[in-house]
């Protein structure tokens, strides 16, 4: 059984990957996330959008910036919302995930939010659920975290600007990561002037993937002139052995954002960061915590982000119910 992210209308169904998903969907999505941002310390934006409608976070691995601003966008645009306690359900007994999935639909659950460590999970929920129901990947494996790619192109467009202007560089443990490979979609579909991977070599990807992108194992050679910097941090739980784990104090010194080894970048580059941090391994505090730091920003602009894409979802779920035209 087969799915498609995009419904017969034209309008997105289900959030899976960014890979392949035309630019024309990423600017819809920019675009109702730029109507939900407002500034923090004013009162969050409110709709009813998702009345009578009932999102389901299922997180089977850990989270806390993706899986709280799903359950604030969620209940912000007026859903019902079901957050999974997954240690205390009956995965613990042996349940499969598609019998969980199949037994939140029987209470007419509409939108599954789901975060898997293995690889495959969103897409295999996705191909067997009812029409009408939607699913949005919040992180797979080391695979696509799209909701993350979009949070990060929208904050690199509202400081920088056009994308095939700039220079991007990530540094650290890309081999692992979802979000480097979900950035590298959407700066690609953007068409990214530069985009470079940086870290030791045992943490570089595979010579096959990010076609086009630059790499070094020099630090101050691969943020030089850079516009935008991010930090990745060493995702352990994704290393095959523990020995292969390298030394946190030996790491930052070779590879740790600091504020002198930023110095290479362009004076007014901005820094990034997914979260969660590890100050003193992949980045300094004075770096986290300064002036040039957008990793706050990045967090507000993904709960804007998650609200614009459950918004657009909902849309599918009310046309195959019947509700509009
Ligand atoms: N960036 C990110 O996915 O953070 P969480 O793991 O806290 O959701």
């Amino acid at each position: 059984m087969s799915f498609e992210q995009i419904n017969s209308v034209g309008n997105l169904r289900h959030l899976i990957t960014l890979d392949g998903l035309p630019r024309s969907q990423l600017e819809l999505i920019l675009e109702r996330a730029r109507r939900y941002l407002t500034p923090v310390g004013s009162p969050p934006p409110r709709a009813d959008t998702l009345r009578g409608q009932t999102v389901a976070n299922l997180f089977f691995e850990a989270s806390t910036r993706t899986r709280a601003s799903f359950e604030l966008a969620a209940k912000r645009l007026s859903a019902d919302v079901l957050n999974l306690d997954v240690n205390m359900s009956s995965r613990a007994k042996g349940e499969g995930v598609i019998d969980t999935i199949f037994t939140l639909e029987a209470m007419q659950v509409d939108i599954f939010v789901v975060r898997d460590a293995g690889p495959g999970v969103p897409a295999r929920i996705a191909r067997q659920v009812e029409p009408h129901v939607c699913v949005l990947n919040a992180g797979e494996a080391d695979l696509s975290h799209p909701t993350q790619g979009l949070l990060d192109l929208m904050t690199i467009m509202l400081h920088k600007g056009d994308p095939a202007k700039l220079t991007v560089a990530i540094v650290g443990d890309i081999r692992h990561s979802r979000v480097a490979r979900s950035a590298w979609q959407a700066l690609g579909t953007y068409e990214v002037g530069e985009f470079r991977l940086v870290g030791p070599a045992e943490l570089l990807p595979e010579d096959d993937e990010f076609p086009g992108a630059a790499r070094t194992t020099d630090l101050a050679e691969g943020i030089a002139d850079a516009d935008v910097v991010m930090a990745l941090r060493l995702q352990k739980e994704r290393f095959a052995q523990l020995s292969e784990i390298p030394d946190p104090q030996e790491y930052f010194r070779r590879y740790g954002l600091t504020e002198a080894r930023l110095g290479a970048a362009k004076a007014d580059a901005i820094v990034m960061h997914p979260g969660p941090m590890n100050r003193g391994v992949e980045i300094a505090s004075a770096v986290a915590d300064g002036s040039r730091s957008v990793i706050r920003e990045q967090v507000t602009n993904g709960l804007a982000v998650r609200m614009a894409v459950l918004e657009i979802v909902h849309d599918h779920v009310r046309r195959a119910r019947g509700e509009h035209p």
